[in-house]
């Protein structure tokens, strides 16, 4: 007898429905499932669903809307509801779309759940590639980010500095190269001397990693992410409202490593080194005090003006130790300042840089990828409110203004080799669920770097 072949069950059309194109959308449907849509008062409002019958009783298809944003081109991650919201079954798109990658990774991302301590029934929920996605890509772009999310929404009790150390040294082996990392009171040795001051009360020692991979005959480019496993603020205690959520303290160490996930999956041609400071800001009595004065790598002496502006002065060594390097490009990711939320909300992180063409394609690349971010200044006349009376800088501003702009400048004064130095105050948090966008943890503005490397270095 000749083999059975059975060809697969083919996937359930979703079709999306925008104001301008649902009456012809409407006029084409069978008429039951014409009349089961109108019963139903089906409009095309954005992210409304409707699963209409098919003849054996089953779903037929799925009416999508999209609203007056034909094509998805506005909110691409609209198709993050479809991950949460179908029933169980194998889907495709029908219909046009502005970007097949966007489209297929809003679904992808929107399907990301917290599952380590709290298992969850599969949701079954599948999307066929849409035509024109590069669907590989865009699978380890999404495999990429939900690695991040993952490691920002595990507590600190799962997330200590040695276990933050561990993961970033899976990336580098995942990607064929060994990291090197220095500990504890080796950080004084090695010249660290802010790592060690913020996280040396912490009964799990601070450290900085560092690998490098690719080409060297590339670019250099250089990430570098905050990597507070937990911010009690230190002596300077935050309130408890305040300490709750910073688990996420390390937001800007997930965002330089998801960014350096994508490169390296996607075969970027740079030459990348990632580092990251790993501390824990906690209270014992090791810890470094308000009114302290320390060195730092780069030889600026640092008085301690309030211990919670912990993650700039781990940055500043860092930041030094990539600077030695001369990147071309030299970016850091971290969860800053409260400040940037005050000024642009927890959806818009803020980034800084001097140079005005980069700064420019650095938000619109956001804007294309829907990782959005806005350009603050790094405004000089402010650098004074960081003079101290008796060292060479404060690690607070006095006042209290311009929060995010007085850490902008006081990480900027670590960097004088790097030709680009470009600085984002995440929020890596999402507050409250959007499509694509699940609740917790989210290592944002990585995507767009390692979209805007890729174009620059001419692979998008
Ligand atoms: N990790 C915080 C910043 C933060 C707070 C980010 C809340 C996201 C949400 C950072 O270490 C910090 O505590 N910054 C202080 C600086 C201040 C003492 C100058 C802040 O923003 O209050
Ligand atoms: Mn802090
Ligand atoms: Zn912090």
């Amino acid at each position: 007898m000749p083999k059975q072949t059975s060809s697969p069950a083919p996937s359930i059309p979703v079709l999306l429905a925008d104001d301008a194109n649902w009456s012809t959308l409407a006029a084409a449907l069978a008429a039951p499932a014409r009349a089961f849509a109108e019963a139903n008062g089906f409009q095309p409002k954005p992210g409304r669903l409707l699963m209409l019958p098919g003849s054996n009783g089953g779903i037929g298809s799925v009416l999508f809307g999209t609203g007056n944003d034909a094509g998805l081109r506005d909110v691409p991650f609209l198709t993050g509801k479809l991950a949460t919201d179908l029933p169980a079954g194998r889907y495709r798109l029908e219909g046009t779309l502005a970007s097949p990658d966007l489209a297929y990774l809003g679904f992808l991302l929107g399907g990301y759940r917290f599952t380590r301590y709290k298992t969850a029934e599969p949701r079954g929920v599948v999307l066929d590639p849409p035509a024109g996605a590069r669907a590989a890509d865009v699978e380890a772009i999404a495999a990429a980010v939900m690695a991040g999310r993952d490691l920002i929404n595990t507590p600190a009790n799962d997330l200590t500095t040695t276990d933050l150390a561990a993961a970033v040294h899976a990336l580098a082996k995942k990607h064929g190269v060994v990291a090197k990392e220095i500990i504890g009171d080796d950080l004084l040795k090695a010249n660290f001397p802010l790592i060690h001051a913020v996280g040396r009360a912490s009964a799990f020692p601070p450290r900085i990693i560092d690998f490098r991979w690719g080409d060297l005959e590339a670019p250099k480019v250089t990430l570098v992410g905050k990597g507070v496993v937990f911010d009690t603020g230190g002596l300077n205690l935050k309130p408890d409202a305040s300490m709750l959520l910073m688990k996420k303290d390390m937001g800007g160490a997930a965002a330089a490593l998801t960014a350096a996930n994508i490169l390296m999956s996607l075969k970027a041609r740079i030459n990348l080194r990632v580092i990251i400071p790993i501390v824990e800001n906690s209270v014992a009595g090791a810890a470094f005090r308000p009114g302290d004065i320390y060195p730092s790598r780069k030889g600026i002496t640092v008085e301690i003006g309030n211990t919670d502006a912990e993650g700039r002065l781990i940055l500043a060594d860092a930041l030094a130790l990539a600077d030695e390097d001369k990147p071309e490009y030299l970016f850091d990711f971290a969860t800053l300042t409260g400040a940037a939320r005050v000024a642009l909300g927890p959806d818009l992180p803020p980034f800084f840089t001097e140079d005005d063409t980069l700064a420019t394609d650095i938000a619109r690349t956001g804007l294309t990828v829907s990782d959005p971010v806005w350009r603050l200044p790094l405004w000089k006349p402010y650098q004074a409110m960081l003079d101290s009376k008796s060292a060479e800088m404060n690690n607070v501003g006095s006042g209290g203004f311009a929060g995010s702009i007085t850490a902008a400048l006081f990480l900027r004064r670590f960097v004088t080799e790097a030709r680009h130095h470009i600085h984002f105050d995440i929020y890596g948090w999402v507050p409250s669920a959007k499509p694509g966008r699940p609740e917790g943890g989210d290592p944002q503005a990585a995507r767009l770097v390692a979209a805007l490397l890729l174009e620059k270095m001419g692979q998008d």
